[in-house]
Formats: structure tokens, sequence, C-alpha cells
């Protein structure tokens, strides 16, 4: 539902969010972990704008993100990926309803850079600021040029997360299951370096896994109460595997290993959605996150829809970090509570 803002300078009341009386322009950036991000939505599904500023060729260097020099990185981009940003959406600022960033959860350096520019504009122009969770903004990608609306349960599979969630309405949301150590990416991350492959190690694994046997080696799946998850002992597993495979060949079968893992993680994942949405008696499932990218994820919930389900995945481009989905997220689930404009950024989730 539509929540009332007030502006920083004239303390004039604006009305944001789904349900407005008046069209609202969103303007919002994104610099959580490696990407900078700037895009303009409208309504929360037109996307006017989508500018990615992606730092994955430095980091590639370190294997992994370095946070003081994501930092860096994105203090570079922020106002190239902002200025192009209008150019794209050919309006100008005074044209926006309210700004917004993302506040957490992500790396701190890094997302002081997006909120004090977003800030900064709000406070240039009088409008509103809307502070945005990291990980609804995940979800809210998949409202971007589609019909879709609550209820749902979402599968959150990113770097730093993985959950099942209950979508009952715009701004009502429970989790019913996590990973209690690592999270989807984290794992494929591990693994495609155990196999050699660059950072982002997921993306480069769902290049290689389909040339490979999927049925080739059986990992294990853990056993998780309820509906959480557990990824360090497939990791550890993969680890051993990888050790005895080179021992006994002299090299490792990297697409097999890919493809096997691929399988388990894609099984681990569908199974429990697949069990809850009978528990909770809902047929609308939406992938959100980094891994909601990966092929085989995709083509296996997709497979519901031959049972009556609704699936849902965000179009390629707003699976990773991207700032549309943090635009989607201010018009359908702004808070007022991350909205003020003395909110400091978090690290970890709340
Ligand atoms: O959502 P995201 O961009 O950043 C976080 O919020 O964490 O997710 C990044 C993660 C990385 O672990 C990356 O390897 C993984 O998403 N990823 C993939 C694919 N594309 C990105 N994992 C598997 N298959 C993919 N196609
Ligand atoms: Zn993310």
């Amino acid at each position: 539902m539509s929540i009332e803002l007030k502006t920083p300078i004239s303390d004039k009341t604006i009305e944001v969010g789904y349900g407005s009386r008046c069209d609202n322009i969103i303007m919002a950036i994104e610099s959580s972990c490696d990407e900078t991000a700037c895009a303009i939505v409208k309504n929360g599904r037109e996307v006017l704008a989508n500018v990615v500023a992606s730092q994955i060729k430095t980091h590639q260097e370190f294997g992994g993100v370095v946070p003081e020099v994501a930092a860096r990185e994105h203090l570079e981009a922020i106002n190239l990926v902002i200025k192009e940003g209008f150019e794209q959406a050919k309006i100008t600022p005074n044209d926006v309803t309210a700004f917004a960033s993302t506040v957490g959860p992500g790396l701190v350096g890094s997302l002081l850079v997006g909120l004090n520019a977003a800030k900064t504009l709000a406070i240039t122009y009088d409008k509103p600021f809307i502070g945005i969770n990291h990980l609804s903004a995940h979800i809210c990608a998949n409202y971007i040029n589609t019909d879709l609306t609550p209820p749902f349960m979402s599968l959150l599979v990113s770097g730093g997360h993985t959950q099942i969630i209950i979508v009952r309405d715009y701004n009502d949301v429970e989790i019913i299951g996590e990973t209690v150590d690592d999270a989807t990416g984290e794992a494929y991350d591990k693994v495609a370096r155990l196999l050699g492959l660059p950072y982002p190690g997921g993306v480069f694994l769902d290049k290689i896994a389909p040339n490979g046997n999927k049925n080739a080696y059986k990992l294990p799946i853990a056993k998780v109460d309820g509906y959480n998850f557990s990824f360090s002992g497939l990791k550890t597993a993969v680890l051993n595997l990888t050790k005895k495979l080179e021992k006994e060949l002299g090299e490792i079968p990297k697409e097999d290993v890919a493809a096997s893992f691929q399988e388990c993680i894609t099984k681990t994942l569908f199974d429990k959605v697949y069990k809850a949405s009978k528990e909770y008696n809902i047929n609308q499932i939406v992938l959100a996150g980094g891994v909601a990218a990966n092929s085989e994820i995709r083509r296996k919930f997709f497979e519901l829809k031959e049972q009556g389900y609704k699936v849902f995945a965000p179009e390629m481009r707003y699976c990773t970090d991207n700032a549309a989905m943090v635009g989607a997220c201010a018009y359908f689930s702004p808070s007022k509570e991350l909205s003020k404009l003395d909110i400091e950024v978090f690290s970890r989730c709340k």
C-alpha cells in the first residue's frame, strides 16, 4: 500500500508506492556489493532506464570481492551511472517522485556510496528518500514487465542468502526457511573455484555443466529440519571428490563434476519449495536473486507449469544485482522505517 513521506527541505507530504493517486517515477541506486547501478522505474513495473557498472573484472584478479576496492570503485562510477540513467530515461531530476537506494544488507563501505548519493539528490531536489532492503528488492524484480501479484512463495537464492519466503501481500512476508550455513551462490562460487573457474563462479559453472553427465557422481543432500538448507557438507563432498579424481585420473572431469553438483543443488532447492507449496497451498512460485539466473534451476522450476503452477523468474539482467529491482521495490514495498533521512546502512539481515 502507498505511504506518505515528507520532502527534506519544504516538509511537503508526498504519497509514494502501490495505490498512489499519481504516477510514481522512482530513481533508484544499488551499490551493496560489486555493481554500481542506477535505474528509473515508473509505477514499479516499467523500466525507463537501467544502467549497471560491473566491477567483476577488477575482483577477478583477487578471486572474490575485496570490500575496500569495491567501495572505491563505487565512488568512481556513481556519478557516471546517475548521469547515464537520466540520459536514457530522457527526464530530469525534477521529474522524479522520489529517490531510492539500498540500505542493506551488503558491504558497509559500498552501501554508503549509493545511500549518500540518493540522499544528496533527495535534499537537492526536495523529494522524498526511500530506503530499500536488498533482499526485498530481489523479490520485487519479478514485478518488472509482468502482472505478478501476491500471494506467492519465493525462493531467494543469492551470493549471501538462501530463503523460502511467503509473500502474502506486498508488505506482508514471512521467511519459513533459510540456510544454516553457506548460501547457494556461495556454494556455487566455492565449487567453481575448486574446478579452477573464474569469479563469479556460478556463472561459469552454469556454462560448463550442460556438457557434463549430471548422474556421474552422487553428491549428498543434507538432511535439515523444516524448510531450512545446509550446503557446507556438499562443498566438502565436492572437495573430497575432486581430490580423489585428480589422484585417480590425473585431472578433474570438470563438466561432470559441475553437472552433478548443479543437479544436487537444484534437487535440494526444488524438493523443499515444492513441499512447502503443498503445505501452504500456494501454487504461484517466484525465483529471485543472482542464482535465479541459473539455467538448470529455471528449467526445473518452470516444469511446474505442467502441474498448473504459475512460475516467475526475473529477466536475466534483473536477476543479479541491479537498480531496477530497487525501483520496483520502492513502489511495491516501501518502508517508512527505512526511509528516514538519518537511516544507517546495515551489513546483515535485520
Ligand atoms: O544476487 P547477486 O547478484 O548478489 C548478491 O546479492 O549476493 O548474486 C550473486 C551470486 C554469485 O554467487 C554468482 O555466482 C551467482 O549469484 N550466480 C549464479 C549464476 N549467475 C549468478 N549462480 C549459478 N548460475 C548462474 N547462472
Ligand atoms: Zn543481490
